[in-house]
């Protein structure tokens, strides 16, 4: 049975390699062992019933918590960094400098409008509070959101909120985005929509998306799809598809644009 993840496997595009992670609560194994990888400019998706480790996998690849047991590495631009093996301190630099968050509600903070909403992964750095908000503004365009900056939260459909996370998600240029149930409370054309936009603004740019949802439909728009139970991936695994090296380029067919308010994305090359 192919692994999903190995040293030995390594391709040169690989952005986040993770072997052997274990994580226990007490007696339950959250994660029992399990390999992963993402490269660039693909999209991973990960399925399986609630409870059998998805978050919690999530949280290990992307530093917010440390695994038991277990390496992961993040190929950055200037050298290899190990997530396992820094401190928390330093798992908070390496969120912030190198990986974005979507998660099922927007989690947008109400008192600040919708272009503060995405600027503030930079307003808590170095960045400016102009050039922030003239990035988070480029971003939202892109994003079909022109128009909503001074919004609140409040003031926005469910989609229309995601898509503000997506760009939050995105503003800092962070290799790998990480979107945990992303369209979980959507209706399936808002949801549509926004796996569009989320896909455009990841793997159209070259990022590596690691999504996980319980929706066939969202995940079979992803270049992989794994299923996991109680801890472990459920099943023989797909043989890797690797996707075009370097960031895609607008032309390659596979690749949507970046603009959400088209419907029409195409279904990615799914391996199963
Ligand atoms: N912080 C925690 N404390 C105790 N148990 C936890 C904690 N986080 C997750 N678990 C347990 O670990 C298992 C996996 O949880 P989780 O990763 O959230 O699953 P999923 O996202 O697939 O629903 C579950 O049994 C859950 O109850
Ligand atoms: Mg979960």
């Amino acid at each position: 049975m192919p692994e999903t993840g190995r040293l030995e496997d390594m391709r040169t595009n690989d952005l986040l390699l993770a072997t052997g992670l274990t994580k226990s609560y007490g007696p339950t194994h959250a994660l029992a062992g399990v390999d992963f990888t993402v490269g660039r400019g693909e999209a991973v998706a990960v399925m399986g019933p609630s409870g059998c480790g998805k978050t919690t996998l999530l949280h290990c690849l992307a530093g917010v918590i440390a695994p038991d047991l277990g390496q992961i590495t993040l190929f950055a631009p200037h050298g290899p960094v190990s997530v396992s093996g820094a401190s928390s301190e330093d798992r908070a630099a390496i969120r912030l400098n190198h990986f974005g968050f979507v998660f099922q509600q927007g989690l947008l903070l109400p008192e600040l409008t919708a272009v503060e909403n995405v600027a503030l992964p930079l307003l808590v750095g170095r960045t400016s509070r102009g050039a922030a908000l003239g990035r988070a503004a480029e971003l939202m365009a892109r994003l079909g959101l022109t128009g909503l900056e001074e919004r609140r939260p409040g003031q926005l459909s469910g989609g229309q909120q995601q898509r503000v996370a997506i760009a939050r998600a995105q503003v800092g240029d962070p290799a790998v985005v990480f979107a945990d149930e992303p369209t979980g409370a959507l209706d399936s054309q808002t949801s549509s929509e926004v796996m569009h936009a989320l896909l455009a603004s990841t793997i159209g740019e070259g990022r590596g998306l690691v999504l996980v949802t319980h929706d066939r439909g969202v995940a079979d728009r992803c270049h992989r799809v794994l299923s996991m139970l109680d801890g472990r991936w459920a099943g023989a695994q797909p043989t890797r598809q690797l996707p075009p090296t370097g960031p895609a380029r607008a032309t390659d067919p596979a690749t949507p644009t970046m603009t959400a308010a088209s419907t029409d994305s195409p279904r990615l090359g799914a391996t199963r």
